[in-house]
């Protein structure tokens, strides 16, 4: 992890992203990281809130300001994807890590983490993204809540040991680093699509429930576009994008 990165630590906030997004605006540099114990209010996708007990995640934003038109920020949700999947990878054993489009961070059938990348622009422009990221250590004290007991999964879970919460951070940090360099060499972009669609491949062929021209339809998964988007087919067997949304995957 190079000198570029500054991680700052707290308690107990309300949600790392909303502090984050705040310093960004007061002028704060690229390479500021917040890190929490605990989330009072953490966000989740879709107006969500992120459970966030002291001690049971990685509750993690960082703030990058890169010199790129505000349409090409979408990639930061790939990189902190690839960042999370390549940094919990040594602990998983024989289970790989596997990205859901658009941003989660999952093992077999179960989501170990989520990513939320915030931007902040102007007439085109990045002032900046708050690349926020959640990794499960372990599952809350009374157990996972019911709604999630089938769905969630922690590293603990995967028979990763207690304490890993540091070096997850640091090897997320450099991962995120070294992708980021990647991206700006020539030919970079196509390179990150490449080990996205990689992360991705468990979705292939699967059918999957989504709101797709405002209805919700079961459609096939085909593959992840360089625009970055999710390509179907829909139920009449048309070839479709999906620029944002849930995914369900079925079966
Ligand atoms: C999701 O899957 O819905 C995204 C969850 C992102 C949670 C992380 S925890 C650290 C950062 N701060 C927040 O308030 N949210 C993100």
């Amino acid at each position: 992890m190079s000198r570029t990165f500054r991680i700052e630590r707290f308690g107990s906030v309300d949600s790392t992203n909303r502090l984050l997004s705040e310093r960004a605006h007061d002028g704060a540099p690229a390479g500021l990281v917040i890190v929490a114990d605990a989330q009072t209010a953490g966000r989740g996708r879709q107006g969500r809130t992120w459970t966030s007990e002291a001690g049971q995640g990685l509750y993690v934003s960082i703030l990058r300001r890169p010199a790129v038109p505000a349409t090409e920020a979408w990639r930061w949700t790939l990189l902190a994807g690839l960042a999370a999947r390549a940094a919990v990878a040594p602990h998983l054993g024989g289970a790989g890590a596997w990205l859901k489009w658009p941003n989660d961070l999952f093992v077999g059938t179960r989501k170990l983490g989520g990513i939320l990348c915030e931007l902040r622009s102007t007439g085109g422009a990045i002032d900046g993204i708050v690349v926020g990221i959640g990794i499960n250590l372990r599952p809350p004290g009374g157990g996972w809540p019911p709604d999630l007991s089938s769905r969630a999964t922690s590293l603990l879970e995967q028979g990763a040991p207690d304490g890993l919460r540091d070096r997850v951070l640091k090897s997320l940090i450099t991962s995120l680093e070294q992708l980021e360099r990647e991206l700006a060499r020539s030919g970079g972009a196509a390179d990150l699509m490449a080990q996205a669609r990689d992360a991705m491949a468990p979705m292939i062929g699967r059918s999957a429930s989504v709101e797709l021209g405002g209805a919700v339809q079961t459609v096939v998964v085909t593959g992840l576009a360089d625009s970055g988007a999710l390509e179907v087919l829909d139920e009449g067997g048309a070839a479709r994008t999906l620029l944002a949304g849930d995914v369900h995957l079925l079966g």
